[in-house]
């Protein structure tokens, strides 16, 4: 059993089955052998997966020429805070904005800030809840040990706000029987945000679905990724896989404007580059010295507008003092 394994199944034999947002808590965020915390190659080629973050210096060079506009609206001292950092692959291309990264045990940014806060798959990494409906019926699911291996194991109904939850999401999934994800740390982030934030812009890049798309996930959309491969065993190896939930996008834009951000916006990670960067952003972003060079950055862009650009959204919104 993994190291991050030994402590779940500690847990699981000292308290019977665990929340599944605490097994994925352990799994990604142990401080001594999660998978984002114990110092392992997770990111880029060597890693598990890619994220836009890996195709530099072109995603850095579109974010900082939108950065340009929103420094622009700003009236004071512009900072420019990225929240769920990584490897901090941003900075090269947002030092010259008051650049400040935040991750698990790291955080440069300033305690209130105001400008803009950034972050690009920090939703799909937060722990979550799983629940099924079954017969009619919602219930959490919690994650077992068996035979010194995992298992989901049916737990409590779901009462109260989560229940609530569960009723509208499953509204829109004709299937019988039902799994879906519990958000239970989202609005706990926002508030993290709006707490240090104290005017000015919040863009999150994400993967996710709006409630009317929820009816193509009636199996949930939790998701496993090691060496370049997705599964859907995402109760395997914990600490050395990483898992991730799309994001409720619904329920994003709900909560936000429920803290009071204001004018939110939903666009596609492509029509978001086209719109707010610009023709001269995106001739910037691949601007080079030799014509061999260019086209090796326009292949990323490529990647960035045709692969991600269609499935990755950015959510926006204003904060107002
Ligand atoms: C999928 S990775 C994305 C990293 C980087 N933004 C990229 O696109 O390559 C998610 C990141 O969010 C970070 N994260 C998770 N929970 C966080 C929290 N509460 N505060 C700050 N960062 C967090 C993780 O440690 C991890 O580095």
């Amino acid at each position: 059993m993994t190291p991050a394994g030994e402590k779940i199944a500690f847990l699981i034999r000292r308290g019977g089955p665990l929340r599944f947002a605490e097994f994925m808590e352990t799994a990604l965020y142990d401080v001594e052998c999660g998978y984002y915390t114990s110092g392992r190659k997770v990111f880029g080629r060597e890693g598990d997966f890619y994220t836009s973050e890996q195709i530099q210096p072109v995603f850095g060079r579109l974010v900082a020429a939108a950065a340009e506009k929103w420094k622009q609206e700003c009236a004071g001292e512009f900072h420019l805070a990225e929240w769920g950092a990584g490897r901090g692959e941003m900075e090269e291309q947002l030092g010259g904005f008051n650049y400040a990264a935040v991750d698990r045990g790291r955080d440069g940014a300033p305690l209130k800030l105001e400008g803009a806060v950034f972050s690009n798959e920090l939703f799909d990494a937060l722990a979550v809840d799983a629940a099924k409906r079954s017969q009619g019926v919602w219930r959490l699911m919690r994650v077992g040990l068996e035979d010194g291996e995992f298992v989901w194991t049916e737990g409590e109904e779901l009462a109260g706000e989560w229940l609530e939850y569960a009723l509208r999401a499953g509204s829109f999934i004709e299937d019988e029987e039902a799994w879906i994800e519990l958000p239970v740390e989202l609005r706990r982030m926002l508030a993290e945000i709006d707490s240090r934030l104290v005017r000015g812009r919040i863009v999150a890049v994400d993967y996710g679905y709006s409630e009317r798309e929820l009816r193509r996930f009636p199996a949930g959309t939790l998701m496993a990724y090691r060496k370049h491969r997705a599964s859907c065993e995402v109760l395997r190896n914990p600490g050395e896989q990483d898992i991730t939930a799309h994001v409720p996008l619904t329920y994003l834009m709900e909560s936000a404007a429920a803290m009071g951000w204001r004018d939110g916006r939903l666009r596609t990670l492509s029509q978001w580059i086209l719109e707010e960067c610009g023709e001269s952003g995106v001739e910037r972003a691949v601007a080079a010295e030799s014509e061999t060079e260019k086209l090796r950055l326009r292949l990323k862009l490529k990647t960035l507008l045709f692969g991600m650009g269609e499935s990755f959204r950015v959510a926006e919104w204003n904060k107002l003092a």
